[in-house]
């Protein structure tokens, strides 16, 4: 990845540049003072660059082709979930943590925490879990880098948490039998952290479901693309419903009925994974279930090389064909559907 040194904010990564050209809806002479700012704290649903350049895929080929045409951090050929939700916003999609200088241009459309991999708990990923991510931001507070005004004015936070915990569950031997009540347990947990965001003065917090987790790529492999798992998806319905539960209880708690906000990831992803089957004329999405980037021989895995630096991954001809990029994460296309569905709950953010 290329580091450049401008003096400017515009130029700082080139990423960075691409995307304030694409988001760049900073009015001239616009009052920064209460600008929208969006702090994201999660999973690779919702990173655009914390995880370490050197190791994670995310900053390797192909990742990045549609968008910004490089590697960028994304899970994704182009944006992820974060930067639809910003555009949404209308403000620039907020700085990883991991790349942000303390100056009011980098910091005044919020800050991005999400790790890809991660979940509430630790999983088979060591980054920093969401408790940890919500220590970097109270971090910040405390430093009076974003004060209580700020966070009470204008802030949203968005919560993206897809299912690393339950991965992680199952890879260590969780039994299904298991499964309620740690689901149970990573409901509380989440719940936990929640409170803990808003008790910071935020006055929206914006919680993913979990998506249709027995549809990735990963699960309908052993089917050639072509079956669910209901298993998978089972987790991740029970999840979302104990969630939704939980958030009206938060929501009554604290008295006002719209602090927190469910995203219904399930039902966006369902219904962009139909639109194939309901219009089989259209191009989009003609690819199914099957991912755009995929290993080549079930070695090796979308962004993988071996030693010689041969490709053992294969990269489809047209990426708007598919819902899936890689094995886990939907495209940018795919993002596209998935927003353009949540958008009836969005306008309840602002
Ligand atoms: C926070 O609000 C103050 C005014 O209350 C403003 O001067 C400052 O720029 C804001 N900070 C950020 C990071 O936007
Ligand atoms: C988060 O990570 C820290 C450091 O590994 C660990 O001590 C803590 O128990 C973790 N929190 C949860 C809720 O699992
Ligand atoms: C998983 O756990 C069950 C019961 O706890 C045990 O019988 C089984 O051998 C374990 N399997 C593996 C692969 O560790
Ligand atoms: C997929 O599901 C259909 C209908 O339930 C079934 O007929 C078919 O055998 C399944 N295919 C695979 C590969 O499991
Ligand atoms: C919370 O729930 C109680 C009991 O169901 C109800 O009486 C109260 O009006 C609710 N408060 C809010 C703010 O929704
Ligand atoms: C099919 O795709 C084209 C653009 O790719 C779009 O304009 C059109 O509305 C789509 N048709 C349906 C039925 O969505």
């Amino acid at each position: 990845m290329e580091k450049k040194t401008c003096i400017t904010f515009f130029c700082l990564m080139s990423f960075a540049v691409s995307t304030e050209l694409v988001y760049g809806v900073q009015r001239p002479g616009e009052e920064s003072v209460d600008r929208v700012k969006l702090f994201i704290f999660g999973d690779s649903y919702a990173d655009t660059g914390n995880l370490p350049s050197s190791t994670s895929s995310s900053w390797k080929q192909p990742y990045g082709i549609t968008f910004p045409g490089k590697p960028s951090g994304r899970f994704s050929d182009g944006r992820v979930l974060t930067d639809y939700i910003a555009s949404f916003l209308g403000i620039r999609s907020p700085v990883p943590y991991e790349w942000k200088k303390l100056e009011e241009k980098w910091i005044e459309t919020g800050m991005n925490f999400a790790y890809g991999g991660t979940g509430v708990f630790n999983t088979l990923v060591d980054q920093p879990n969401m408790t940890a991510q919500i220590n970097f931001f109270q971090q910040l507070v405390q430093e009076n880098v974003y004060t209580r005004n700020n966070l009470s004015s204008s802030s949203i936070v968005l919560v993206s948490l897809s299912g690393n915990d339950y991965g992680t569950y199952f890879a260590k031997n969780g039994s299904l039998e298991g499964l309620e009540a740690f689901t149970k347990s990573v409901i509380d947990q989440l719940v936990l952290n929640l409170k803990r965001v808003h008790g910071f003065g935020v006055q929206k917090v914006a919680v993913t479901g979990i998506g249709p987790l027995g549809c990735l790529p990963s699960i309908t492999a052993s089917t050639s693309y072509q079956n669910c798992s209901d298993t998978g998806n089972n987790v991740a319905q029970f999840h979302n419903q104990l969630l939704q539960q939980n958030l009206h209880r938060l929501n009554n708690e604290t008295g006002a009925s719209s602090v927190f906000v469910f995203l219904d990831l399930y039902s966006a992803f369902s219904s962009a994974l139909k639109f194939k089957q309901n219009h089989p004329e259209n191009l989009t999405f003609k690819n199914g279930l099957k991912p755009c980037c995929l290993g080549v021989n079930g070695e090796g895995s979308c962004g993988s090389v071996d030693k010689s630096g041969t490709k053992k991954y294969v990269v489809c001809e047209n990426p708007k064909q598919s819902f899936f990029w890689d094995s886990i994460h939907p495209s940018d296309q795919g993002w596209h559907a998935v927003y353009s569905a949540l958008k009836r709950s969005l306008p309840s953010l602002v």
